[in-house]
């Protein structure tokens, strides 16, 4: 208990009273209002000449103080930092302060469209301030905002970013560590599920072609967990490419991995007949290398792994479609093989009613006993 001077109002003033020494930084946050009889006692931080421009009949008096418990929702904390710069005559920005962030590393990452409503041009006068507030508060040290997702096939330019020097991220996910620019490269958190699905497969010995290989959220834990012994990886993204390799040397498997740089229309011919699991991982679709991706299989068949988005109700539709073609895709390879559907992942909600699924199936040659 500390004894501080108070700011005392007839109860049913207290909340407007609090709401204006807050406005005119007057009040302190570190210790507890107290309700004494009828009247309600408000901490302040300095004794201001007077607050009777408010409107409200006051007194000022020295009072005991309880310590406030410090804030341990992230949600209420940050509301409390950005509502210290929200002027009054602005209180409706309260309704845009953001809800929803990602962590990587020490970098607060916001959705797309936090802080781009008119009003906060108004708000935000020194960025840095206001920026360095908010990651102290959410205890990083960073902040970006996502930018859309490009529309082109490397998927570029992801996020602004907001407060810091360098986009660099370092997150470690399952025992592995990745690393990349987190302004050129696309960071999936919601394909966690797979990661980890892909990281308890017993792929022992296997030889793993990795077709859209990112930054290696696949092709890591198949290696690190699954022991597969080796990868190729296919990314046409150099800023992905570097990623990989970064990841491959801190996790320490670039002895295992082989990196295929550029589109794999033209790096999966070269591996022809070589492996025995192929992933598809390209979303909306990776249809376009799936006929490639079947011609890589050993002699004796092997897996795919494909991605896709699928509209709820038409998800069985696609199985037997997709086994079907990809059975059309082996005989045109004079493959002949059976294809089997061994498991249907979701993986997560990509927009309403639609799904990011994972197909995986399975070719075996038709003289194998069954
Ligand atoms: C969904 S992202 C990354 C997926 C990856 N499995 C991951 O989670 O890190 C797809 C990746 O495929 C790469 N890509 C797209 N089209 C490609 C192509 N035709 N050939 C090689 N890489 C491609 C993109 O650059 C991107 O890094």
């Amino acid at each position: 208990m500390d004894e501080l001077s108070a700011v005392i109002v007839p109860l049913q003033f207290g909340e407007a009273m609090y709401e204006n020494l807050r406005r005119l930084k007057a009040l302190n946050k570190q210790y507890t209002p107290v309700r004494i009889n009828e009247e309600l006692a408000l901490p302040i931080s300095s004794e201001s000449p007077s607050f009777h421009s408010i409107g409200i009949p006051y007194r000022i008096e020295r009072v005991m103080f309880e310590h406030s418990p410090p804030s341990i929702n992230p949600h209420r904390q940050l509301k409390e930092v950005i509502q210290e710069f929200i002027p009054q005559g602005m209180e409706h920005a309260f309704e845009f302060i953001p809800t929803k962030w990602e962590r990587l590393d020490d970098l607060i990452l916001f959705p797309k469209e936090a802080f781009t409503q008119p009003i906060w041009g108004e708000i935000i006068q020194d960025k840095n301030n206001f920026f360095e507030q908010i990651a102290n508060v959410l205890q990083g040290r960073r902040v970006g905002r996502q930018q859309p997702i490009a529309n082109d096939t490397i998927r570029s330019s992801q996020m602004e970013l907001l407060l810091g020097d360098s986009s660099w991220v370092e997150v470690k996910d399952n025992g592995l560590f990745y690393g990349f620019d987190a302004c050129k490269v696309m960071y999936s958190s919601g394909n966690v599920t797979e990661r980890h699905r892909m990281g308890s497969l017993n792929v022992e010995g296997e030889i793993i072609i990795d077709a859209f290989a990112g930054i290696g959220y696949y092709s890591l834990p198949l290696l690190v967990h699954g022991k597969a012994t080796h990868v190729h990886a296919c990314e046409l993204n150099p800023e992905s490419i570097k990623a990989l390799n970064w990841a491959a040397e801190k996790n320490d498997v670039s002895q295992s991995i082989t990196i295929h740089e550029g589109d794999n229309q033209s790096t999966l011919p070269n591996l022809r007949g070589i492996a025995d699991r192929v992933l598809l991982g390209l979303l909306p679709s990776s249809e376009a290398a799936w006929k490639p991706a079947i011609s890589t299989l050993k002699e004796q068949g092997g897996s795919l792994h494909i991605h896709m988005n699928v509209e709820e109700e038409h998800i069985e539709q696609w199985t037997k479609d997709t086994i079907q073609t990809c059975l059309n895709y082996a005989k045109s390879d004079d493959r002949d093989w059976r294809c089997t559907h061994q498991h249907l992942e979701k993986v997560k909600w990509y927009a309403p009613r639609v799904r990011h699924v994972v197909l995986d199936v399975s070719f075996s040659s038709s003289n194998s006993a069954s």
